[in-house]
């Protein structure tokens, strides 16, 4: 444990920069982990580009990673010990240099960590970190679902029925997939390339609309004809994803003799916005919602994660595990940005960096 290689960004919007890193030190409730599986996100660029997240610089990105322990905190001794494999999410409240994810050692608390038996990939672990975080605060905790039951055995809620809208990105197979095992009948899309994985995720969805039909009033008619729903997803969240479920909600509002404010849950954060005729668009930053609560992050942490893993109900997404280290991390992200990037999560071990 000699050095720590990290990526940082030196200023607001300067270009990552690589160079060397004090080793973190455990608190009391901390570990220090070898990272070897960094999964990239959405969030890693656009860090980068946007003021809206309030950082310090130099800040070190990344949010969720997989490795083995290397030092415990004083207060962990009986929970962990050297050499544990585990998988952690970065907590978004926590932005010190040695709890940013794209460098070699990085510092985690325990409330955010999830040990594995040997029969996980850190890989697979790593990638399926943020997005399960994402969907437990945003379907869980912020629109009410159910838990889900790993074994099957209470699923009590096929009468409700939710439209997940973009089925095929990290966000929307998972949250597709814990609809369907919280025991909810599930409406997803996909392009036709992502079908089959979508369906490996959520074998159970009744509908799996193609979002990329070219006329945009065929789609809203597809989402229609699938309705009505009580909870609707859109884990793309971009305005023209918007506008299209929107239309599809003022559909269906129009046919049923309702007149409640139906909510479509957005993955772009923002708060509440009014559309037209009784429909709202609301987006939070939904892993703050597992952070605050403790029930829910340690079921998530010490249950659902370990143990989904292992008996493989949680489903990982195909993977592209690109060399390089943390220098090939920018590239990468450029892809990521110009929507070069399909079905798939992108992982990077930091220790095949390039010592300069
Ligand atoms: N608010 C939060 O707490 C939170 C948490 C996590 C993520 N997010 C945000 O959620 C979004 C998705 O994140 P992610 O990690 O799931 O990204 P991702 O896996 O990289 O998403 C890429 C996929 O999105 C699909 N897609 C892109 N544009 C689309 C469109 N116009 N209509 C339908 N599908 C489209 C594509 O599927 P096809 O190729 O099959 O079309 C592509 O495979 C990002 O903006 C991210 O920042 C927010």
């Amino acid at each position: 444990m000699s050095s720590n290689l990290a990526l940082y960004i030196p200023s607001p919007h300067a270009p990552f920069s690589l160079g060397h890193a004090e080793i973190p030190e455990p608190g009391p409730h901390e570990l220090v982990i070898k990272n070897t599986s960094v999964a990239l996100n959405p969030l890693d660029y656009k860090i980068q580009q946007s003021s809206a997240f309030p950082v310090s610089y130099p800040y070190i990105a990344g949010v969720s990673f997989a490795g083995t322990v290397e030092k415990v905190g004083s207060a962990l001794q009986t929970k962990f010990r050297r050499l544990d494999r585990v998988a952690a999410g970065r907590i978004s409240s926590h932005s010190e240099p040695g709890e940013g994810v794209f460098q070699q050692y990085v510092l985690a608390h325990e409330d955010a960590v999830a040990k594995l038996d040997e029969t996980v990939s850190l890989d697979d672990a790593s990638a399926v970190i943020p997005s399960i975080i994402s969907v437990v605060g945003a379907l869980h905790v912020c629109m009410g679902l159910s838990l889900p039951d790993l074994n099957h055995t209470h699923n009590q809620n096929h009468e409700k029925k939710i439209l997940v809208y973009g089925g095929s990105s990290t966000l929307g197979m998972r949250a597709a997939e814990y609809a369907m095992q919280a025991g909810y009948t599930v409406v997803t899309t996909s392009s036709p390339a992502n079908r089959a994985q979508v369906s490996r995720f959520c074998p159970q969805a009744v509908a799996i609309i193609d979002h990329t039909i070219p006329v945009e009033e065929a789609l809203v008619k597809a989402i229609v004809s699938e309705g009505p729903y009580d909870y609707i997803f859109d884990a793309i969240g971009t305005p023209a994803t918007t506008s299209i479920v929107a239309k599809a909600v003022l559909q269906l509002n129009c046919t049923s003799s309702t007149t409640t404010t139906t909510t479509i849950w957005s993955s772009r954060p923002g708060g509440t916005e009014d559309l037209l005729g009784g429909v709202q668009r609301r987006g939070e930053s939904y892993p703050h919602f597992v952070e605050e609560d403790e029930g829910v992050r340690r079921w998530l942490f010490e249950e659902y994660l370990p143990l989904g893993l292992t008996s493989k109900t949680i489903s990982v997404p195909d993977i592209e595990k690109v060399g390089g280290g943390l220098g090939s991390i920018p590239g990468l992200l450029d892809r990521m940005r110009g929507g070069g990037i399909s079905g798939k999560k992108l992982v990077v071990d930091p220790w095949e960096t390039e010592q300069f």
